[in-house]
């Protein structure tokens, strides 16, 4: 009887102790907690029902905490999500506090961006909590240390710690003593270096490892395969290279993601031993060979299969032997990289597949020239890419009609054409949300839009842009009110831009009208689309003034582009102080006029602007310019006055263009304030006073125009400290084919869940992104036709202009050091003395006409065979031009003017006495008969001045901030749609 007293008491107390909640020693340690975890305000990050006055209060009934049912002990604490690291960052010091719950087995503190911490007390005080099972440490800012702190957590099944501050290398014994650990992330950090293989190959009861996305090279770790319990191995996004060995995997494996590393080779036959395989990326690797016929026949399980983005070539073909019907996700595309679509060498057949699950399938640039047949009999579809191929015919309507879950249509650059009919029976509705028919050959009138809108009415990205429509735009378009994206440009479209669109369609953040006919006013008191980041209208024919439209709504503004359009009158103070992150603003060729008012909102944030082609006047404000500042462009405007200091200040600017205005002033003192400039255009201006040596300090300068003022003095000695382009590209700080790309994303995320283990996530991520492509235009009055220098090649343009100034003194000898400068013009101006002999190393284009030089040419023959273009014309040379072949090509106009002169290519031969009549420096200008060079008319020899123009495309990078998941796939896919809008695809998974 006693006995049984016994245990009724203990089963009493149990439950008593059950009843009243918590251990007090842990009721108090959580209220610790919750007085360390603050705010700024010094409100508790952690939940109210935390009660600190009630001691009454049952703590196992708290949010987030977990009492064991049994003992009352805290079991798990689910403090994520709290921003636990956001007040100061001593406060993870406190590791002590949880030192009390000796009963913790799920500790889950993720998504807090705790600091690291680093005291040796703090890992004892972790070391206490024995009974840990699960810890999740994501997405915090944990250095290396951590790993020693846990792998005295003899308990551990579950470790995830990515997107931490892991970085270096990763010593073998922090792992080796987990030997229960079933589950380790590392994911997104920046361990580099080998793995450290004997601790991770000890873990015989790993199930999943996950160490993607950090910086690990060399050939994968080939003891991987004593990982026999291994289910889900992910490697990507990592620096491995060398092949896949056929011992390296587990016949265990069910998930192998390898994508996003440097492996090449063939694909191994061994391959077809992983029987249990579900899930197969390899994408994004230097993978060749050829498929003969079928990949990995004996994968049946296979669901998932992504090889896109490797060099493999032959014929991959589904037939139904080969592939079960399982596969529900197949990705083979190779997309285009840097704006150039690379051939694909391979070839798909997918005419007799059976895959009747398919759901998502990417064939982008697969040489297809129809769509395969088996398609028609498909009707699970939510994703298709076609995009890039060669498909011609109609709209696939049937696409739509089969597939009633299809979220996405992508037929982007194929050979589409007619008109846009999308006969679907009555009342037909489509889950469509993103539908890019870019770049084929549509044409006919818009698709009407309300019919549109019935059909797809979930549509969200909307890309007609590149085709042949012709026709108004109906206003019915803003029936499609979830628009986030419209990208109609390079089509015929005409007429105004209806009302609606930019009144209601307030989800609308890119509207990419440019290149097309509409007019009218588009910019009117109707336009209140305050979600619009990017707004390029360029290349129409719209009118009116900026003034009627509230700026104030602007807010989330990045990109403006009106350029080459008929806008008038003046830029109104609203939006100078547009409270916006606007970063390119182009204005170009319009006919906006008077003072470009001032607005430090405006100006703080701007990269890019061009402002060129206008009828701007008045001083420049003192607010142009900024620290972020890049290119300007003013050229062609009436500017007046000097150059504001703030933007001889701008230390980022690499571009400065005001050609072509009235400015004045001796500036070039504070243009060391620039130092990282390129490109520096101030010709065509009032400016004077010296060019001081300061300018020489500009040491990154390719370019410089300062001809056309009245710059008066010597020529600095020191220009041969100025690069010209000497320097390797990779040693500017800036270049100038980079671009300043603006990026707008939506995503669509197909879940593939294979079992309840894993889950992959299929994302296709559409968005915008633009460049602005600033068009200098370079003319060095060299009177001869460049190349036109564009893009890349502009790095390797170089040029200095001082023609047209009032310089005295003698060339100085070192610039002939600037051996790699393209252009020199030193005409119209008072230089005298002798040609230096240096500038025989000057490369292709010398004009040193209208000068006073006087003596002798002294080129001799080394460094003169590339020469393009040359003059000496109207100075007071003298002797027998150098009888080097390369100087004789060009004709006699290079040398007239310069009565002492003889030799060929002048009629003038050097047998004859020097001294026959004319005076030196006198010009002649008699008639004379036919062929003579005297009776070049100077008129028409100044309208023949060829003007030279260079196009300049200039652009700039910005430090673009993507989920680490989605990086690399991105730099790989920017350049594809630079100035347009995109689509790109990535694939992530996590665990749950
Ligand atoms: C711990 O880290 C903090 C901040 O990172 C640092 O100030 C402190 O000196 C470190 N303490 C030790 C013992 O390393
Ligand atoms: C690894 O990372 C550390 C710290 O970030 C760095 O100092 C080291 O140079 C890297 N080692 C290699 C081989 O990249």
């Amino acid at each position: 009887m006693g006995k049984y007293l016994l245990v009724l008491s203990f089963i009493v107390l149990v439950y008593i102790k059950g009843c009243n909640g918590c251990v007090d020693e842990e009721r108090k340690a959580l209220l610790e907690l919750k007085k360390v975890f603050v705010d700024d305000s010094d409100d508790s990050l952690l939940p109210s029902s935390w009660n600190i006055h009630d001691p009454e209060s049952d703590c196992c009934s708290w949010e987030r905490v977990t009492c064991s049912s049994t003992t009352g002990h805290v079991i798990k604490l689910a403090l994520h999500d709290l921003k636990l690291g956001e007040p100061t960052s001593g406060n993870w010091n406190q590791i002590s506090l949880f030192q009390s719950f000796e009963q913790l087995r799920i500790l889950n503190l993720s998504s807090n961006y705790l600091p690291d911490w680093n005291t040796t007390a703090d890992m004892k005080a972790l070391a206490k909590l024995r009974k840990l099972e699960y810890v999740d440490f994501s997405q915090n800012r944990f250095n290396k240390g951590i790993m020693k702190a846990l792998r005295a957590l003899p308990s551990l099944a579950y470790v995830d710690l990515s997107s931490n501050n892991l970085e270096g290398t990763l010593p073998a014994h922090d792992l080796d003593q987990l030997t229960n650990l079933e589950v380790l992330n590392l994911s997104n950090n920046s361990l580099n270096g080998t793995f450290p293989l004997k601790g991770l190959c000890e873990l015989k009861s790993l199930e999943v490892l996950d160490l993607s996305y950090n910086w690990h090279g060399g050939i994968l770790p080939p003891c991987l395969n004593n990982l026999t319990s291994l289910k889900i191995l992910d490697l990507s996004g990592n620096q491995f290279n060398g092949t896949i060995s056929c011992d390296l995997l587990s016949s265990s494996l069910q998930v192998l993601i390898l994508s996003n590393n440097l492996l090449q080779g063939n694909l191994a036959p061994c391959l077809n031993n992983l029987t249990s395989l579900k899930l197969l990326d390899l994408s994004d690797n230097q993978f060749d060979g050829t498929i003969s016929s079928s990949l990995l026949p004996t994968l049946t399980s296979l669901e998932y299969i992504d090889v896109s983005q490797n060099n493999f070539q032959g014929m991959l073909s589904f037939n139904p032997t080969a592939y079960s019907s399982k596969l529900k996700v197949v990705i083979l595309g190779r997309e285009t990289y840097y704006g150039v679509q690379e051939t694909n060498n391979l070839h798909v057949d997918m005419e007799n597949s059976a895959l009747s699950e398919l759901e998502i399938l990417s064939l982008s640039n697969c040489n297809l020239e129809s769509i395969p047949t088996p398609f028609y009999s498909l009707h699970q579809l939510k994703a298709v890419d076609l995009s890039h191929n060669k498909i011609e015919g109609k709209f696939p309507t049937w696409l739509l009609a089969r597939n009633a879950q299809l979220g996405v249509l992508n037929i982007r650059n194929n050979c589409f054409s007619g008109p846009m009919y999308i006969d679907l029976p009555p009342g037909f509705v489509t889950n469509v949300v993103i539908l890019d028919i870019s770049s084929n050959q549509f044409d006919g009138e818009f698709p009407d839009p309300e019919y549109i809108g019935k059909i797809f009415p979930n549509l969200r990205y909307v890309n007609f842009s590149r085709n042949s429509f012709d026709g108004h735009l109906p206003s019915s378009i803003a029936g499609l009110k979830d628009m986030w994206l419209l990208d109609l440009s390079f089509n015929n479209l005409i007429g105004e831009v209806p009302k609606e669109l930019i009144a209601d369609c307030t989800n609308l953040t890119v509207l990419i009208l440019s290149d097309n006919n509409f007019n009218g006013q588009i910019f009117s008191a109707h336009l209140n689309s305050s979600n619009l980041q990017h707004l390029k209208l360029n290349n129409n024919h719209f009118t009116g003034s900026l003034t009627n439209v509230n700026f104030k709504l602007f807010k989330r503004l990045e990109l403006l582009d009106v350029s080459n359009n008929n806008l008038t009158g003046i830029i109104p103070r609203s939006f100078a102080n547009l409270h916006s992150s606007l970063r390119l603003l182009n204005m170009k060729h319009n006919y906006f006029e008077g003072h470009f008012p001032c607005g430090l909102n405006l100006w703080s944030s701007l990269y890019v602007v061009d402002l060129s082609d206008n009828f701007f006047s008045g001083p420049l404000p003192s607010c142009f310019g900024s620290d972020k500042l890049m290119a300007l462009n003013l050229e062609r405007n009436r500017f007046t006055g000097s150059i504001p200091a703030a933007l001889l200040n701008s230390t980022e600017l690499i571009m400065l263009n005001l050609r072509n205005n009235r400015l004045s002033g001796s500036i070039l003192v504070e243009l060391v304030g620039i130092p990282n400039i390129r490109i520096l255009m101030l010709a065509n201006n009032g400016f004077s006073g010296s060019i001081p040596e300061h300018l020489c300090d500009l040491k990154y300068i390719s370019m410089m125009d300062l001809s056309h003022n009245s710059f008066s003095g010597s020529i600095p000695s020191c220009f041969n400290n100025i690069t010209f382009g000497s320097m390797f590209p990779g040693d500017v700080p800036r270049h100038l084919n980079q671009g300043l790309v603006l990026t707008g994303f939506i995503f669509f995320s197909f879940a593939y869940v294979s079992d309840n283990y894993l889950r992959k996530e299929y994302y296709v991520g559409f968005g915008s992104s633009s460049t602005l492509n600033l068009q200098v235009e370079i003319d060095f009055n060299t009177k001869y036709l460049l190349m036109p220098y564009k893009g890349g090649i502009l790095d390797f343009m170089s040029g200095l202009d001082l023609s047209g100034n009032n310089l005295t003194g003698t060339i100085p000898w070192n610039i002939g050091d600037l051996s790699s400068i393209r252009a020199l013009n030193l005409s119209h101006n008072h230089l005298t003395g002798p040609i230096p002999i240096s500038l025989s190393n000057l490369s292709e284009i010398e004009s040193l006409d209208y000068n006073n030089l006087s003596r002798e040419i002294p080129f001799d023959l080394t460094g003169l065979y590339s020469l393009g273009a040359f003059s000496v014309a109207h100075n007071n040379l003298s002797g027998k031009i150098p009888d080097v072949p390369q100087l004789s090509t060009f004709d006699e106009s290079s040398y007239e003017g310069n009565p002492f002169l003889c030799g060929k290519p002048l009629p003038k031969s050097c047998t004859s006495s020097v001294d026959d009549g004319d005076e030196p420096g006198q010009s002649v200008n008699s008639a004379g008969s036919e062929g003579k060079w005297y009776e070049v008319d100077r008129i028409s020899f100044f309208g023949s001045l060829a003007a030279t123009y260079i196009m300049v495309m200039l652009g700039f990078l910005t430090i673009l901030y993507i989920n680490p998941y989605w990086r690399g796939r991105w730099f790989n896919f920017i350049q594809d749609f630079i100035d347009s809008s995109y689509y790109y695809v990535c694939c992530f998974f996590y665990y749950h």
